[in-house]
């Protein structure tokens, strides 16, 4: 068990209490995985297995406009049993398959989707299905070439694309839905019963044995085991409802790669966990915990779960999102390097599954965000640099800590309060002692901009001198134990606590009434702080120290009666939507959240940022951080990070400069560190590290403008603000297991951070394209070919290797400034890297940062285009021009945008903020003039060198324009002539 308490003790804890893999089950000591993956063995066994579950052909019913249907679906080895099949293709033919029990002894939980979906999708008025002998079926899709078959004996659901088996459900027969039982409803004795014609047809009979129904056995297995009480170390989770998982094979006969089904410290193209070769050999687990010093390398469970996986091949990428909340264990095979079977084993549940067509990454990710929302657009200050740690210990020491960032001109934005601010760990309440004057400590901090950010934990310490904690006892609104009435106990950094019920909607106005900075009512309510800070919710898995698997006993009772084995891996996601629900809720109008949580499901990108927990201060955490971050940010929750430096350990020096090279191009960037770890700000460092350092959070401050475009695009659109080389680059299959190199957003910066001890150089594949790349700082320039290439690079301590891709214009700003708002009406610099075409495009998008007016229109979004004036020119035209007019009808922009006024408060605001300096690489010669069109000729120096056009490497050729007097907002034409 963890300490808590006093930070003496806390000083004390690492190693010797480490939590390490034996708190955690493996699948063999889980019941239901253990019976889930014995089924899939016996299947495997016997060539003759077929499912047992098939549609009531008499049943199925069309809706009046036959967009869905519904049907009783039968199983051969439990005939009366009833359940239901609800089929239904959505507007953006996506296709949700649900089955439950009908009329048994309990009901399902079937409320996961209602959590993670943004609004019920609608159902398509366009696709019909046709019912024939054996099946129902539809046709759609712009080319007519998706079929989705339902057949029915046995049941099986297949998408096809132009022919083609895209996604199978019950392809291998592994569909099983255990129905609620009792004790006594289970035959007790042996007895001998003909097999059903449709079971195996090996022998004659079989042996009922204790517990199982004869009828069955073939296919639940001889034994009954571990339906009722288990017991995992100490403690026997009494499992009152028997058992109920869900088992569903879900295969890709047609694509040889998958990813997705965050979080686990692995490879993004996920390894196999089953057949000859398995990487692995437990499943990937999906059960929120608070794993203490993780591996860096396993399927086991973290923080967060999204049951969201891609299936890519060249020629198509499918989707499958699982709406469960329960623990979820994924085995994985590759029976051929083209083909994936995957098997879902849930311990509770109904069966929800949404079947994403694709056909491509960017229709996946379309097609998630429509269904689970696009990430919030954070506010721009979030994209700063975050500086934390376990503990700054009272005022004085953030005030100092303030100070020497200052002193030492490196940017930072954003400190950091853990734990230890707090009287007792009594969250919201200040520890006097240390910080006697909270409110003008924050002010202090917030004087030029920066903010704080402050942990609030869900555990609430039980004591009466605890408003928080007295209120929710009586509202009635904390979890319950197993026997629904008494209010569950357990331990955590506060000592002996409650947790308050947040699926309780009587908890939901009284979480935001906290969070007010004035005073309403006799209501107590957290005065000392401001509208400004930001929230950090922490062990929301929940993390319990004395519970099973570090959490909560699953038989606990919620709102409405259910189980906490039910939606465990939701109560984190809804701890941290009310948080930032409460945040919003501080001032009129709101202003943007935010809200840092170490627990998600699907649907968490909607309220804020995520980072990957306890990392450990290794090479191999720094790395797999990079993988677990893409792998978020393919599953539709981009605002993520990793602890940079790693929670545990003291990192040398070479490895925090890489660590920081590795944050400044990870969407969120927070330096973090263990209570026990030596302090490791930034202006700790000796030089050379330190000014390393230094430049490298001033890269960072001079790229927020990419950071915030590719923020603002992904929560539009839904594609991620990381894009790992298959998003990019989806038909160039050398790439599709790249997972240490990867693009920024729309921006064509491609990224390859050093992960490893000692490194002088780094190769980097180039994608499969005949194309320019520049390198960002020497501008050398290299080429791919229709092949791909893989070039190496000097690497040494101070580079990071960053790529232009021809045909990008970047937009930067490069003033080094303290912190981000002192940003705000700095000058932009537009670095245009040619492409072979010798032309580029970029964008950049602006508003105010903070408040929500950007929905109504307060934006500049501007498209930088350079082409040639005429077809056989070697000049070049730079354009800008408003896009915020061009494409009015972008999905969430559709309103802002529709009603689009260029001359909205925010541009107006920032009409005078320039373009300072515009770099061109690639040109085939000097320049004979370069002008405003119908302007006089701009300031400008050349420098010889490669052109774009050429098939040749090494440093291009440079123009740099200076201040050439253009505001960045309005509309504009450089000519530059040959
Ligand atoms: C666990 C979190 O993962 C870590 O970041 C934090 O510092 C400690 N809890 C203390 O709050």
């Amino acid at each position: 068990m963890r300490g808590f308490g006093s930070l003496l003790v806390l000083a004390a804890i690492p190693a010797a209490l480490a939590v390490k893999s034996h708190d955690f089950k493996t699948c063999s000591q889980a019941g239901f995985c253990r019976r889930g993956r014995a089924l899939s063995a016996r299947a495997a066994e016997n060539p003759s297995w077929r499912s047992p579950y098939s549609v009531d052909a008499s049943s199925v019913a069309l809706s009046p406009d036959q967009a869905s249907f519904t049907a009783a679906i039968k199983s051969s080895i439990y005939p009366d049993v009833k359940f239901s099949l609800d089929v239904r293709i959505h507007d953006d033919g996506v296709v949700r398959v649900r089955m439950d029990e009908v009329d048994g002894l309990r009901k399902r939980y079937d409320e996961a989707a209602s959590w993670a979906l943004l609004e019920e999708p609608k159902v398509s008025q366009k696709v019909q299905w046709t019912v024939a002998k054996d099946s129902v079926k539809a046709v759609y899709g712009a080319k007519n070439d998706i079929e989705v078959k339902v057949a029915f004996e046995p049941l099986k659901v297949t998408l096809f694309r132009g022919g083609k088996e895209q996604v199978v459900l019950n392809n291998r027969g592994l569909l099983h839905m255990e129905h609620f039982r009792t004790k006594e409803s289970v035959p007790k004795s042996k007895e001998t019963v003909p097999v059903p014609e449709e079971g195996l047809d090996t022998e004659d009979g079989v042996q009922a044995v204790l517990g199982v129904h004869p009828r069955a056995a073939w296919f639940e297995g001889e034994q009954e085991d571990g339906w009722w009480e288990e017991t995992f170390n100490s403690f026997t989770d009494p499992k009152p409802k028997g058992p109920e998982s869900l088992s569903l094979d879900i295969d890709f006969p047609n694509h040889g790669h998958v990813y997705g089904i965050p979080q686990h410290a692995t490879r993004l193209d996920l390894p196999t966990t089953t057949g000859e070769n398995a990487h692995y050999t437990d499943p990937y687990r999906l059960f929120n915990a608070d794993v203490f010093e993780y591996l860096a390398d396993s399927t086991m469970s973290l923080y967060g779960s999204i049951p969201f996986m891609h299936a890519h091949s060249a020629d198509s990428t499918v989707g499958i999102f699982n709406a469960i909340a329960s623990d979820t264990w994924i085995d994985l095979g590759h029976p051929s390097p083209k083909s994936t079977t995957s098997h879902w084993i849930s311990e509770t549940g109904i069966l929800d599954v949404f079947i994403l067509p694709g056909p491509t990454p960017a229709d996946i990710f379309t097609q998630y965000t429509r269904l689970t929302g696009t990430p919030a657009l954070p506010a721009h200050w979030s994209l700063g640099y975050h500086q934390c740690r376990w503990n700054y210990v009272s005022s004085e020491d953030v005030r100092s800590v303030q100070k020497r960032f200052d002193e030492e001109d490196i940017p930072v934005d954003v400190f950091w309060l853990d734990i230890e601010y707090s009287e007792e760990h009594k969250y919201f309440i200040w520890d006097k002692r240390h910080f006697p004057d909270p409110v003008d400590m924050i002010k202090d901090v917030e004087a030029i901009g920066r903010k704080m950010v402050i942990i609030i934990d869900p555990h609430l310490k039980r004591t009466d001198n605890y408003p928080v904690y007295k209120q929710a006892t009586e509202l009635g609104i904390l979890v319950k134990k197993g026997d629904g009435l008494t209010d569950y106990e357990g331990w955590c950094w506060s000592g002996s606590s409650a947790w308050v019920d947040y699926f309780h909607p009587g908890s939901w106005d009284w979480w935001k009434s906290l969070f007010k900075t004035e005073q309403h009512g006799d209501q107590w309510s957290w005065l000392e702080s401001t509208v400004n800070t930001g929230i950090w919710n922490d062990m929301n898995e929940p993390a319990i120290f004395n519970g099973p698997e570090i959490s909560m006993p699953r038989e606990n009772i919620h709102y409405g009666g259910w189980e906490h084995r039910d939606l465990h891996n939701i109560n984190g996601m809804l701890f941290a939507n009310l948080t930032s629900q409460a945040v919003m809720a501080r001032t009129d109008p709101p202003k943007r959240p935010f809200v840092l949580t170490r627990s998600f499901y699907a649907g968490s990108q909607r309220f804020g940022a995520m980072w990957t927990g306890d990392n450990l201060g290794t090479w191999e955490h720094m790395a797999v951080g990079v993988k677990m971050v893409l792998a978020n940010n393919i599953a539709g929750f981009s605002f993520s990070g990793s602890d940079l430096g790693g929670f545990f350990g003291n990192p040398e020096p070479e490895m925090l400069v890489r660590w920081y090279a590795v944050a400044i191009f990870s969407p969120f960037m927070r330096a973090h560190a263990h209570i026990d770890t030596k302090r490791r700000e930034p202006y700790l460092l000796d030089d050379p590290y330190k000014g390393i350092v230094r430049n490298m959070l001033r890269l960072r401050y001079s790229m927020l403008p990419v950071w915030y475009t590719a923020f603002r695009e992904a929560s539009v659109t839904g594609l991620p603000v990381l894009r790992p080389h298959f998003v990019a680059f989806p038909r160039d299959e050398r790439g599709f297991s790249l997972d240490d190199q990867y693009f920024v957003g729309s921006s064509g910066l491609l990224v390859k951070p050093v992960t490893r001890k000692g490194v002088t150089e780094e190769t980097v594949y180039l994608p499969a394209e005949d194309q320019v790349y520049y390198d960002y700082f020497n501008h050398n320039a290299y080429r791919s070919d229709a092949k791909g290439k893989e070039i190496t690079v000097p690497a040494e301590l101070h580079q990071i290797p960053v790529f232009v891709r021809g045909g990008s214009i970047v937009s930067t700003r490069e003033r080094p400034r303290r912190s981000s708002p002192l940003m705000r009406r700095d000058p932009f610099t537009l670095r245009v890297a040619l492409g072979k075409d010798s032309s580029a495009r970029g964008e950049l998008y602006l508003d105010d940062g903070e408040t929500f007016s950007h929905q109504q229109g307060e934006l500049v979004w501007r498209e930088f285009v350079a082409e040639k004036p005429a077809k056989k020119s070697k000049g070049v035209r730079i354009s800008s021009r408003n896009l915020a007019t061009q494409k009015p009808t972008e999905a969430v922009d559709h309103v802002a945008l529709a009603t689009y006024d260029s001359g909205n408060a925010f541009a107006k605001a920032i009409a005078d903020v320039r373009v300072e300096k515009i770099v061109v690489l690639g040109l085939p010669t000097k320049p004979s003039s370069v002008a405003v069109e119908g302007g006089k000729e701009l300031q400008w120096t050349y420098t010889d060198g490669v052109a774009a056009s050429d098939k040749k490497e090494g440093t291009a050729s440079v123009l740099v324009i200076r201040d050439p007097k253009l505001a960045v907002a309005s509309d504009w034409d450089i000519l530059v002539k040959a």
